[in-house]
């Protein structure tokens, strides 16, 4: 594509390696001073190893990116590092951080806090480019449209990471979709996105349709003439005298010629190429029901919490959660959302009222489960117990993908 004007960044066949595994391949695109591109691609796919690139964290080990500005020219957030720095309280006024709590040490503050006082950092030193790896995580609905705001404001070039559609709708006029080692781009915002990849599903099933229906054309005429095969064959056993040898014969050659023809077809079989997947299939998943327990799971009656002395998170919570509900969780960052879940886990004890389980098991993912997965060998070895058996592995295999 010819673009006239200036570029801020530009990534030319690039792909990159880490440990023994292309972890992308062929990457071209280019970036001008002002736009707002979304990246975007299931977990794992390498958004976050495009942008390690882009910021110039990682040189590809075949093709190039330049920076207009050069390499130090460059903002970026990489994906759920924890605060290295200190914050300077002036600087977290800005993004709202309540000046008591921006006095507290980092590791007292929430995800969402956190999030906000290194973007508002990031954002108080425009660059020529921007690179955002995954900030909507854990940001609540104040946190993104106070993000949304600075973006559209932002003097330079964004890319930014993130799962969540809204906001990706609402800040991107271009999408780079990441998947299959492979980056793509998509001019528009997300719903053209979607849109387009809807299109490429829909040309996909046809040709895989095809494919099928070919496939059984062929299976069906293939046993056609293994049928007429055999019928020569038997024919030639069953025919016997000198007077019928003529028909014999002929039995035999259209035996032949079936069978000949039945080795063709098996052969173009064999050559038929399943169409490439464009839009790859989502993992199944197999949950098994637990045990039966009691029909009421959980029950909380008059339970508060603060921490210490401080003020009160929350006081006077009474609700039962039956087995099957679905509870959704909501409230602004620093709110009290992970606190309330370890009160209920038993991490923490109440500072008044009770918590009932029943039974006393609870499967809990952590909101910072992913920093301390980072410190583990493997994912496979975060997620596969040692001495797990043999239907473990199988189903961590499956959740974990090839
Ligand atoms: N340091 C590394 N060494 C080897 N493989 C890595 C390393 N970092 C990431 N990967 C692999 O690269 C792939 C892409 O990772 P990543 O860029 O973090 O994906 P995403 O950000 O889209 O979730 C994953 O399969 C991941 O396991
Ligand atoms: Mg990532």
């Amino acid at each position: 594509m010819v673009r006239m004007g200036p570029l801020v960044l530009r990534v030319s066949g690039a792909a990159v390696t880490l440990g023994d595994r292309q972890i992308v391949q062929d990457v071209s695109f280019h970036v001008a001073p002002l736009d707002r591109i979304g990246v975007v691609g299931p977990n794992g796919s390498g958004k976050s190893t495009l942008l390690r690139l882009a910021a110039g964290h990682l040189a590809p080990d075949r093709g190039s990116v330049w920076w207009a500005g050069g390499r130090a020219q460059v903002g970026y957030l990489p994906q759920g590092e924890p605060p290295t720095k200190s914050f300077g309280i002036e600087k977290l006024w800005q993004p709202g951080v309540p000046p008591e709590r921006a006095r507290r040490a980092p590791t007292a503050w929430s995800g969402g806090q956190v999030m906000r006082a290194q973007l508002a950092l990031l954002l108080a030193e425009p660059a020529p480019v921007l690179l955002l790896d995954e900030p909507t995580n854990h940001l609540d609905v104040g946190g993104l449209e106070w993000l949304e705001a600075a973006l559209a404001a932002y003097p330079g070039a964004v890319l930014v990471a993130s799962h969540d559609r809204r906001f990706l709708e609402r800040v991107a006029t271009r999408i780079l979709a990441v998947e299959a080692g492979r980056v793509r781009a998509y001019a528009g915002g997300y719903a053209a996105y979607q849109q387009e990849r809807e299109r490429e599903a829909a040309r996909q099933r046809f040709a895989h349709e095809q494919y099928q229906a070919k496939r059984r054309q062929l299976e069906r005429a293939i046993a056609a003439e293994r049928q007429r095969a055999q019928q020569g064959r038997a024919s030639r056993v069953k025919t016997g005298g000198d007077a019928e040898k003529g028909a014999k014969a002929l039995y035999a050659t259209k035996g032949q010629a079936a069978a000949k023809a039945a080795q063709a077809m098996e052969r173009r079989l064999a050559r038929l190429e399943a169409p490439a997947p464009i839009v790859p299939t989502p993992m199944a998943w197999e949950l098994r029901a637990p045990g039966k327990g009691a029909r009421q799971v959980m029950a909380a009656e008059g339970l508060g919490f603060r921490y210490g002395d401080g003020p009160w998170l929350f006081r006077g919570a009474s609700f039962t959660v039956a087995r099957g509900d679905r509870v959704g969780l909501v409230g602004p960052n620093g709110a009290g959302k992970s606190t309330l879940l370890a009160v209920l886990r038993g991490i923490l004890p109440p500072s008044e009222g009770e918590v009932r389980l029943s039974p006393r098991r609870v499967a809990h993912l952590d909101q910072t489960a992913a920093d301390q997965m980072r410190d583990a060998q493997s994912l496979w070895d975060t997620v596969v117990p040692p001495g797990a058996g043999a239907r473990e592995r199988a189903q961590a295999r499956q959740w974990l993908g090839p």
